[in-house]
């Protein structure tokens, strides 16, 4: 297990999808200004569904508590990119923090800033997420998604996430990290892609093609119905 002290250090370097470096770090005490930057770059639709609401500025109680988690029970990390004069800029933001009723559920949430969003940083941001979950005995992570953030709720339920509940407009998703292999997107006991475009492909071939529906669009639907409709 990862001494809280390696969590604080935690650090990984990636490449965006367009060549652009990356970092991906655990928040420090003196990424307040960074961080409220980060928020105000947000479009006020991603700051509306990260927040729940409209949200412009924060205390300084809030702030200590958003960039000096714990890292115990709130687990927080940033994204990052150099900006050309050398300094620092945040364009991500990930985090759990355990439920107090259940120990080893955590709720999780993430903010990439628009422009850099489909990029792949909510993806890495996940992933590290969930590896320090995994070392901090946390099992499941949950989260709450407005109905109307479509995107949030494709990227995770892409991600393994699965429906728990939907009350009030607010979606609830869930993901095993028991039973997460640690890539995107696949967990243990679904279907791959791969196993999903050979059944779909046979299923076509039987069909002689006479639905008239174009093949990879089929074959994508399929795929986003196995996704989303795999049993809990
Ligand atoms: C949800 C969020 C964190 C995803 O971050 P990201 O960096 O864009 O995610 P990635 O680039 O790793 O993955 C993108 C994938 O998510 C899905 N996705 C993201 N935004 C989408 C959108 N607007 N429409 C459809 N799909 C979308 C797609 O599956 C997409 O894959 P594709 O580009 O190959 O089609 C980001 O959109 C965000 O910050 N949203 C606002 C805040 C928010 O809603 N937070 C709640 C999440 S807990």
């Amino acid at each position: 297990m990862l001494a809280i002290d390696d969590l604080r250090g935690y650090s990984a370097n990636a490449i965006l999808r367009d060549g652009t470096p990356v970092c991906i770090r655990a928040i420090r005490p003196d990424d307040k200004e960074r961080l409220v930057g980060h928020f105000d770059r947000l479009s006020s639709d991603s700051r509306y569904h990260r927040f729940f609401g409209f949200r412009n500025a924060f205390t300084p109680r809030e702030l200590s508590c958003l960039t000096e988690p714990d890292f115990l029970r709130h687990v927080a990390l940033v994204a990052t990119i150099e900006e050309g004069t050398g300094s620092e800029r945040i364009v991500g933001d990930g985090r759990y923090v355990a439920l107090p009723d259940r120990c080893y559920a955590a709720e999780l949430a993430l903010s990439v800033v628009d422009v850099y969003q489909r990029r792949s940083i909510g993806t890495l941001l996940l992933e590290h997420l969930i590896r320090l979950a995994r070392h901090g005995g946390v099992r499941r992570l949950e989260a709450d998604v407005m109905g109307s953030n479509r995107g949030a709720l494709r990227f995770l339920i892409r991600r393994g996430f699965k429906s728990s509940g939907t009350s009030g407009g607010v979606c609830s998703v869930a993901l095993s990290i028991e039973d997460h292999d640690g890539r995107p997107g696949l967990t243990v006991g679904q279907p791959t892609l791969d196993t999903v475009r050979q059944r779909a492909h046979q299923l076509y071939l039987a069909r002689e093609g006479k639905h008239g529906k174009d093949l990879e669009d089929w074959l994508a639907a399929e795929c986003e119905l196995r996704v989303v409709s795999a049993p809990n």
